[in-house]
Parts: structure tokens; C-alpha cells; sequence
């Protein structure tokens, strides 16, 4: 039951399915396995900025200078590391820091979440709430990380931080 509720609001509420989308979109006239409400892929083929921290805990960002050059420094660019988009033009600019939604099949074993793997809490139900309170609270002051209802003296709650790539558009 729960999990229906959880459904509903991923659907509704939620919005979730505008992105992680639950039909193919493009259908095959063709093919009659291939239609639109037989095909849930979870993607919109779009790319997102939603504004996700650094990770700092990213393994990747102590890596020795032969692999990552950047050192602690490096942040990964999205959509815009890909060498069709030229530097400094305006298309890399607004392609900065995009991802496209990934699937969520299989969501609860595919721990940690995130491209640079940021959800990450004390087992996966927290990585998961993590997650969607992000999506919840990413812009209301004063929310953060733990829930304000969870945190305590010892483990009080953390603001979100800055998105690690700023999104362009509202530059
Ligand atoms: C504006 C489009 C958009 C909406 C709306 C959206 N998502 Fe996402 N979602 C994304 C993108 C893009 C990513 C990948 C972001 C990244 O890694 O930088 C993502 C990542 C995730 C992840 C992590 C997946 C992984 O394997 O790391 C989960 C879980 C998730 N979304 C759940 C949800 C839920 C639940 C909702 C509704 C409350 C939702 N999303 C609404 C675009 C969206």
C-alpha cells in the first residue's frame, strides 16, 4: 500500500514522471511492443541542473595528478564536457552542470545517488529520503541535511550547500 501511495505521488504531487519519465515518449509506429504506455525508461532524454552540492567525499577528487589533474578542484561539467560543445560559446555555458534523469529501476541498489554520488547517508532508506528532501527543500531556508524534524544537538541540521555548478540560465 505504502508503496502504491509512493507511486501516486511520483506521479502527482511529486511530478517526478516530467522527468523520469514513465512512457517512451517516441513510439514506434512499427512495432506494436513498442508503444508509448508499453516502454517505462524513466528518462526524458533531456539534461538537468538540479543543483547538486559537491560531493566531498568523492574518491575521484583525490585521485594522483595523472588521472585527475584538477585535484580537489575538479568539478564535473555535465552535458557541457562533451567536446561538441565549443568553450566559451553560449550553448556551453547552458550546457554546464546538466545530467539526464537516470533510470530509477532498481533505485534501492544502485546506492550512492547522484552523478558524483553526494546522497549518501547512513543506509539506503536515508540516502533515498536524502534525495527526495533534497528535491523537497533544496530552496527553503533554513532546510538541509538531516531533516530539521530528525536532527539533534549532536547531529544538528546542515543547510544544503552551494549547487556545485551554477545553472546558466538564471545566471
Ligand atoms: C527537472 C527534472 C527532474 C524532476 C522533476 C525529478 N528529477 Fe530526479 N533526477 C533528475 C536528474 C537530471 C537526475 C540526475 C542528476 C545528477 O546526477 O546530477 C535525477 C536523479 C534522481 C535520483 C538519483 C538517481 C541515481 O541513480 O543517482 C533519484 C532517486 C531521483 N532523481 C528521484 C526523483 C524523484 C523521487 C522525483 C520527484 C520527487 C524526481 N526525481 C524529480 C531530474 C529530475
Amino acid at each position: 500500500m505504502s508503496e502504491y501511495m509512493g507511486f501516486l505521488v511520483f506521479k502527482g504531487k511529486g511530478k517526478c514522471i516530467i522527468c523520469h519519465t514513465l512512457n517512451n515518449q517516441v513510439p514506434n509506429p512499427n512495432s506494436p511492443e513498442d508503444q508509448p504506455e508499453r516502454l517505462p525508461i524513466f528518462t526524458d532524454f533531456k539534461y538537468h541542473n538540479l543543483g547538486i552540492p559537491k560531493n566531498l567525499k568523492n574518491p575521484w577528487l583525490s585521485m594522483p595528478p595523472e588521472f585527475n589533474p584538477d585535484g580537489r578542484r575538479y568539478v564535473d561539467l555535465g552535458l557541457a564536457e562533451n567536446p561538441a560543445y565549443y568553450i566559451g560559446t553560449a550553448p556551453y555555458k547552458v550546457a554546464k552542470g546538466r545530467f539526464k534523469p537516470p533510470t530509477l529501476r532498481n533505485i534501492a541498489k544502485t546506492e550512492p545517488y547522484g552523478h558524483n554520488g553526494y546522497f549518501k547517508a547512513d543506509n539506503t532508506f536515508m540516502s533515498l529520503m536524502m534525495v527526495v528532501h533534497f528535491y523537497a527543500t533544496r530552496d527553503v531556508p533554513g532546510e538541509g541535511w538531516p531533516p530539521l524534524m530528525l536532527s539533534t544537538p549532536e547531529n544538528p541540521t546542515k543547510p544544503w550547500p552551494a549547487p556545485e555548478v551554477k545553472d546558466a540560465t538564471f545566471l
